[in-house]
């Protein structure tokens, strides 16, 4: 079991949106989905293209290297070129601070 570390505050990722955030050397797309935050590596499956700065868009993000798509609710992968499934973390909102749990 990891532990929880801060990424930011409540708030700080709009409705319909993805920003990343980083914890030591990991860069993770924290994305807010109809209300709840959701993470994955920021990276997409295919060959590493940076997630947070794809295209939102009806709870799917698609990657703007190459256009693969996911589910953003369970990081499924829905076209080709992804290599699958996203890595995705715990999130949980506690006094306003969003954190996640990162394995050691
Ligand atoms: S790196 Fe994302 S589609 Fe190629």
């Amino acid at each position: 079991m990891g532990s929880y570390v801060k990424v930011g505050s409540e708030g700080d990722v709009a409705l319909g949106t993805v920003k990343c955030v980083r914890t030591g050397d990991r860069r993770i797309a924290l994305f807010n989905e109809r209300g709840t935050l959701v993470a994955y590596d920021d990276a997409c499956t295919h060959v590493g293209g940076p997630l947070s700065e794809g295209l939102c868009e009806d709870g799917t993000i698609t990657c703007l290297w190459h256009g693969a798509k996911f589910r953003i609710a369970d990081g499924e992968p829905l076209t080709p070129p992804a290599g699958g499934k996203l890595r995705g973390y715990p999130v949980r909102v506690h006094a306003g601070v969003i954190e996640i749990e990162i394995d050691p």
